[in-house]
């Protein structure tokens, strides 16, 4: 088949937040699949925070992207030609396909979508993300009804479903979030008991008296999605034999606004990626619960008993100030790029 493949690459190593120089658009001839491959056209691209450290050079959990690879990413698209069992053109399936128009894969890298639910649902609410909150919340947070959970960037696919399971589990749930109509969609649309603006609070002592004002019991369960400023503030509320999920810490991923001598972000990053007890955990270590996250919470989205937004930019080229948005909190919602 010919045709070009456009994809995106890692230009050059962001020197904290990334710029849109840091990304190049290149184009090829469409790869030829070999026996086993499968050529896709890509629909659907997720971005998610965990792509700003595959920019860097620095050891982790995952390799870095390297200068001129691919953006590293999970898309979904159509099957256009396919050279293994199970796979036919029109199939609509998802795998890692970067940042890029189209993907040559093998076929037992790729999962067949269900073709019942939206296919964008593959990358956020009953994806990556969603497994994330499942997953964690159970094993690391054992919710239990009447305690008090608080989570940040509680709108996105993490933090929302963290919420509505908690929710659904009677525990009181309260939300960080930026600016308000980020906080009414946390309640309204994702129930929970109360919504608290972080951007509203210039210190880590004013966020604490609203989040205290909020959790009158205390802090069973402090989701970490952020780091920075609401980690700041919960600890001091968490009760005893409280527990924390490190879950992310997006307010560091740039760099930005950490003082040469403050070691805190450095350490607090060691816990998520080096898997220490407070518990950090990485969803690479858990894809075996899939099957029983999707036998659970895919009804559950197709009912919908849960809900999800997706913010959905339009074409690749738009793909960089899209990512560059989301670490700034400029997404409502799980961030997708549409092709
Ligand atoms: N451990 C794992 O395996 C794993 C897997 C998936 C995701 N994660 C992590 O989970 C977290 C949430 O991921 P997601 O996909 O659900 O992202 P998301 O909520 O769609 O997007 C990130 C959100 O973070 C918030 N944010 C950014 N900078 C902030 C700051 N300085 N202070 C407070 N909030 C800030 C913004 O929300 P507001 O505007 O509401 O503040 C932004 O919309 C990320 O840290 C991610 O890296 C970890």
């Amino acid at each position: 088949m010919s045709g070009t493949l456009t994809r995106i690459t890692l230009a050059r190593r962001p020197a904290g937040a990334p710029v849109p120089e840091d990304f190049k658009l290149v184009s090829e001839p469409l790869p030829i699949p070999d026996t086993g491959d499968v050529l896709l056209e890509v629909t659907h691209l997720s971005l998610d925070p965990y792509m700003r450290g595959r920019m860097d050079d620095v050891k982790s959990y995952a390799p870095s992207v390297d200068i001129g690879g691919t953006m590293t990413g999970q898309g979904v698209g159509r099957v256009l030609e396919s050279k293994t069992d199970g796979f036919n053109p029109g199939d609509m399936v998802t795998g890692m396909t970067g940042w890029a128009s189209h993907a040559c894969l093998p076929g037992s890298e790729l999962r067949k979508l269900d073709p019942t639910l939206p296919p964008t649902t593959a990358l956020g609410v009953l994806g990556m993300p969603g497994l994330t909150g499942w997953v964690g919340l159970h094993r690391f947070g054992k919710p239990k009804a009447g305690e008090t959970l608080v989570v940040g960037a509680a709108t996105g696919p993490v933090g929302s479903m963290v919420g509505q399971i908690a929710k659904g589990m009677g525990l009181r749930t309260i939300a960080i979030a930026g600016g308000p109509e980020k906080c009414r969609l946390a309640t309204d649309t994702f129930g929970f008991d109360a919504a608290i603006d972080h951007r509203a609070h210039d210190t880590a002592k004013s966020l604490r008296t609203a989040i205290a004002e909020a959790a009158p019991d205390g802090v069973d369960i402090y989701w970490e999605n952020v780091g920075g400023k609401p980690l700041e503030a919960v600890m001091p509320l968490m009760n005893v034999h409280g527990r924390i999920p490190v879950c992310g810490m997006i307010a560091w991923y740039g760099g930005a606004n950490i003082a040469e001598d403050n070691q805190l972000p450095a350490m607090w990053r060691s816990i998520l990626v080096k898997r220490l007890r407070v518990s950090g955990f990485i969803i690479f270590d858990h894809w075996d619960e899939y099957p029983a996250f999707l036998s659970d919470m895919g009804p559950k989205v197709a009912k919908g008993d849960i809900a999800y937004l997706e913010d959905v930019a339009d074409g690749l080229e738009a793909a960089p100030a899209a990512f560059i948005a989301m670490l700034n909190g400029g997404n409502t919602g799980k961030q997708i790029v549409k092709l």
